[in-house]
């Protein structure tokens, strides 16, 4: 790579990462990073691109370098510019990819522990030629890296503001109150459980083109096979409805609770309340709910907003209904007058299609 654009990189970056060195790592723990990447990744025998460039023999490749594969230009103007991926040009993608690559359509946040770097680019390593050859000249970097291996090697400090209790089983400790806190991040129809926070439309748009619309659409028409998002406008009778966030969700609540804990895809969580937000502001002016790209999603008047379909979901009324409410114990024996008679086998009743024994007998028959 050119040592311009190299420098470039290294200012960029300030001191957030040293060069890890590729023996350090740990490919079985590198496969269990890779969950992070699989949804947009594959590697190994017959990889090919998803949402993403396959990974095979990646070490040596010229930044965007696959011929078949649809780059980012910012991507793209990174390789012509001499950027080849080795372990720590990787590296340094890997713990932050736009602030490395700046408009790289690779939409992840980053890898936050070094340990986890190493490690996926050891698993890495063992699906590219040229790692393995390079893998003897590595020791003799080895000065700030072996640094780094150790500083990946040390456990973790066990938290201390737990018990250890072990319970009932003498297992596992008390959740402490931050990691429940963490995980306790569901919101209610009514509002309860929103962060306090604040986006616009016109803010949503570009993380959407950014972290979304690869997926999802430019206009959450969904890409390929990708969920749609948007549309679906008086098709919910249709043999074939299209239930999005406009036609069908009767909640605006389950949009931010499902984007703040579940999008973008493989990388879950990576959202800021703000920009959760903005994102369902967004998703509102997709679905023509809101018209104004000034409009302000917030906390205050989230529950102002109502969807197209809330309507037609109708609580679940059963116990009050006179048949339910009767409040008799329900029959647990004899319930059916007279003896009872084997009408149908359940082996008939089966929708897998049968075989020559059940004589092509329909639904019904009786054995
Ligand atoms: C949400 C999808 C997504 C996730 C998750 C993701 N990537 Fe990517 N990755 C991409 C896309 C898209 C590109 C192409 C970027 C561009 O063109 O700017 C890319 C590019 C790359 C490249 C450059 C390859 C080349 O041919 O130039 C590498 C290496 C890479 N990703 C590794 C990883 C690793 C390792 C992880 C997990 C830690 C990961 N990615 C997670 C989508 C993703
Ligand atoms: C790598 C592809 C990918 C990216 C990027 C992505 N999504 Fe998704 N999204 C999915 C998939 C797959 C589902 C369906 C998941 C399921 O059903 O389990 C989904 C579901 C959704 C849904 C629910 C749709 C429905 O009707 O069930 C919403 C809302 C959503 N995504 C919003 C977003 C937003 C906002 C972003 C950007 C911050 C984003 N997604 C980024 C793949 C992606």
């Amino acid at each position: 790579m050119s040592k311009f654009l190299r420098g470039l990189i290294i200012a960029a970056c300030g001191a957030l990462i040293s060069v890890p060195a590729l023996a350090a790592g740990d490919a079985a723990n590198g496969e269990k990073v890779f969950k992070k990447c699989v949804a947009c990744h594959a590697v190994g025998e017959g990889a090919r691109n998803k949402v993403g460039p396959h990974l095979n023999d990646v070490f040596g490749r010229v930044a965007g370098g696959l011929e078949d594969f649809k780059y980012s230009k910012a991507m793209l103007a990174a390789g012509e510019a001499g950027l080849v991926w080795d372990e720590a040009t990787m590296a340094e993608y890997f713990a932050s990819p736009r602030t490395m690559i700046k408009g790289t359509r690779m939409a992840f946040a980053g890898l936050k522990k070094e340990s986890e770097i190493v490690d996926v680019l050891a698993y890495l390593a063992g699906y590219s030629e040229a790692a393995a050859s390079d893998q003897p000249a590595e020791q003799s970097s080895a000065g700030p890296a072996q640094e780094t291996a150790e500083a990946a090697s040390v456990a973790p400090a066990p938290p201390t503001s737990s018990t250890r209790d072990g319970g009932v089983f003498g297992l596992g400790r008390v959740a402490t109150a931050e990691e429940i806190a963490a995980w306790d991040i569901d919101v209610r129809p009514d509002g309860k459980g929103l962060p306090p926070g604040k986006g616009t439309v016109a803010d949503g748009e570009p993380i959407y083109a950014e972290q979304c619309a690869f997926c999802h659409g430019d206009f959450g028409e969904g890409a390929g096979r990708w969920p749609v998002l948007a549309g679906g406008h008086d098709t919910l009778a249709d043999e074939r409805p299209e239930k999005t966030i406009g036609s069908y969700w009767p909640y605006l609540s389950t949009v931010y609770d499902y984007i703040r804990r579940a999008m973008p895809y493989g990388n879950a969580r990576s959202l800021s309340d703000d920009d959760v937000y903005a994102l369902t502001a967004y998703m509102l002016y997709l679905n023509d709910i809101v018209d104004d790209e000034d409009f302000e999603l917030s906390n205050e008047n989230f529950t102002e907003i109502r969807l197209p379909n809330e309507e037609n979901f109708i609580p679940d009324g059963r116990a009050e209904e006179p048949h339910f409410a009767a409040d008799r114990e329900p029959c647990m024996k004899d319930c059916k007058p007279g003896t009872a008679e084997i009408v149908m086998r359940a082996r008939i009743l089966d929708v897998t299609p049968g075989d020559a024994d059940d004589g092509g007998a329909g639904v019904g028959a009786v054995d």
